[in-house]
């Protein structure tokens, strides 16, 4: 039976790289039935509409959406297509595992960490005014609802992997009343795990930790903004933006995504690494319930990264997106045993 999944490309760079995904999922041998949506400023020119009806229609449907990135204009103009999709689904968890692949040059090495950034409010609820000519003011929403949510996911999950350690990362000291309020709740989640160690840092100080020594964490459970910023600190030290992936979990449905955006910079040029979204669409398949077929591909992408020659640029190679997704099928197609003994 196929699997039917709502597929959103996105833009800038996302065509490139969600293209490059369906094929190596489709090469896997699973069936697929893709049920392809625009969202955004290109949807807009079609449908008149930022997330077109028939788009929320399918999610509804399949409950698991694979989406390239979508521009958001900066300054003004639309709100995120990525931000409404979330709140609009209750994609409350917003989950990034961070890890090394074989033979990026890095600073450190088996870095094994997971991001939980809590995905729905904070000062991405869009809540803001001009109080008057020269002064806007933005609303940072914090509810108690929201905050034990996306702590008990924290802690759900470490207890169902075997995580050791949570730390709450916060600012506060100076938001003593929202970050306050988001930390006393994970906080009290915290006292039902008592096999799993609980900490909380300051936001600022977190990022010179995770630069300085970033073995000291295992999960970090941020609010909204601090989950966006830490991310791509993150990213960076496991080889750049190219490679992390991401999920956003509602109870209703999820939507897997690269922590990266649309990349104008180099869109439209067959030079995006597609491994974020790869990486993003084996969370999924594991979603699914297609362990066997996420492993084959993890394998395959090890091997690819061992062996070197058919990396993108990003990561020190000179391949494009497309040679890159051949390389990756073509290791698929090794024995196991091959496939193994180079991971
Ligand atoms: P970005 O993540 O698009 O790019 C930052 C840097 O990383 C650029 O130099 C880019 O070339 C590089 N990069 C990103 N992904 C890459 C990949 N797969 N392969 C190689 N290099 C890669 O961040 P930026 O420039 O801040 O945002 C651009 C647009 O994307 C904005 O409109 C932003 O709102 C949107 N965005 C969308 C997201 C989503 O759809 N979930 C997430 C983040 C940003």
């Amino acid at each position: 039976m196929a699997h039917k999944i709502t597929l959103i490309p996105g833009d800038g760079i996302g065509p490139e790289v969600t293209q490059a995904t369906v094929r190596i999922l489709e090469a896997t041998g699973l069936k697929f039935e893709w049920e392809t949506f625009a969202a955004g400023a290109e949807a807009f020119e079609k449908y008149k509409e930022y997330i077109p009806k028939e788009l929320t229609e399918s999610i509804e449907r399949t409950r698991v959406g694979l989406k390239g990135p979508v521009t958001t204009p900066i300054g003004g103009g639309f709100s995120s297509i990525n931000v409404e999709l979330r709140k609009r689904f209750e994609l409350f968890a917003n989950f990034r595992p961070i890890r090394n692949l074989p033979h990026i040059p890095t600073r450190y090495s088996d870095v094994d960490l997971i991001i939980v950034r809590e995905n729905t409010e904070g000062l991405y609820s869009g809540i803001e005014h001009e109080v008057v000519p020269g002064v806007v003011e933005s609303l940072k929403i914090i509810t108690e609802k929201a905050s034990t949510r996306i702590s008990r996911f924290a802690f759900e999950y470490a207890r169902k992997n075997k995580r050791k350690k949570i730390h709450c990362i916060h600012k506060a000291n100076i938001m003593k009343m929202s970050d306050g309020l988001f930390l006393r709740c994970s906080r009290n989640v915290s006292k039902e795990y008592p096999e799993i160690t609980y900490g909380e840092h300051i936001v600022d100080n977190t990022c010179m930790q995770l630069v300085m020594n970033p073995y000291q964490y295992d999960i970090l459970l941020l609010e909204n903004l601090y989950g966006d910023i830490v991310s791509d600190l993150c990213a960076g030290l496991v080889g750049g933006l190219g490679l992390v992936p991401g999920a956003n979990f509602g109870h209703e449905c999820a939507i897997f995504e690269a922590v990266h955006g649309s990349a104008p910079d180099i869109a439209g040029k067959n030079i995006a690494n597609p491994t974020a979204l790869l990486r993003s669409a084996l969370l999924m398949l594991r979603h699914i319930g297609e362990a066997d077929a996420a492993w084959k591909i993890r394998s395959a992408i090890d091997h690819v990264y061992r062996d070197r020659s058919k990396l993108t640029r990003d990561v020190g190679g000179s391949a494009g997106t497309a040679e890159f997704a051949d390389a990756i099928i073509q290791a698929m197609e090794l024995p196991n045993s091959v496939a193994a003994q180079k991971v």
